[in-house]
């Protein structure tokens, strides 16, 4: 079984779209393992983001994270971290597949709705960011 680290971006929640979110995962044999809403302060958005920061959009991003309160959860299930990649589809709306959480809701490439870890060692990474171990049940 694997886990990796999703965010329901400010876009989403804004427009009260976790529930919605969040079927898509169930949907797709994805389980919420663990979940939480909370206010990134941009030092904390910032440093979640640290490789894009050289990218030119990296200020944009930052700020963005930080506008509205997110969801952060922990996804569990087989091929948790590939599954939910294609459950969010391409980081462009525009560019995304047909049922995709981006297809149906992402605005555009920067307020694209939700965040997926890329790896094993960065869905590590991104879930002792947000999560202690007290808070992940086995
Ligand atoms: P994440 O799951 O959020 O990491 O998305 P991703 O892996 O599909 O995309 P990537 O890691 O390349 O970029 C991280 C995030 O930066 C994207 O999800 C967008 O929110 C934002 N981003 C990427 N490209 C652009 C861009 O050209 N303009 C703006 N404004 N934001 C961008
Ligand atoms: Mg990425």
């Amino acid at each position: 079984i694997e886990r990796t680290l999703s965010i329901i971006k400010p876009d989403a929640t804004k427009r009260n779209l976790t529930g919605k979110i969040n079927a898509k995962f169930e949907e797709a044999g994805l389980r919420i393992a663990a979940q939480k809403r909370i206010k990134l302060s941009p030092e904390q958005a910032g440093k979640f983001y640290e490789v894009h920061k050289d990218r030119p959009f990296y200020g944009e991003l930052v700020e963005f994270m930080a506008s509205e309160p997110v969801v952060v959860q922990v996804l569990e299930g087989e091929s948790a971290i590939a599954k939910n990649r294609e459950v969010m589809g391409a980081t462009n709306p525009a560019d995304a597949a047909e049922g995709t959480i981006r297809k149906e809701f992402a605005l555009s490439v920067g307020e694209n709705s939700v965040h997926g870890s890329d790896a094993p060692e960065t869905a590590a990474q991104e879930i002792a960011f947000f999560f202690s171990g007290l808070e992940l049940v086995g």
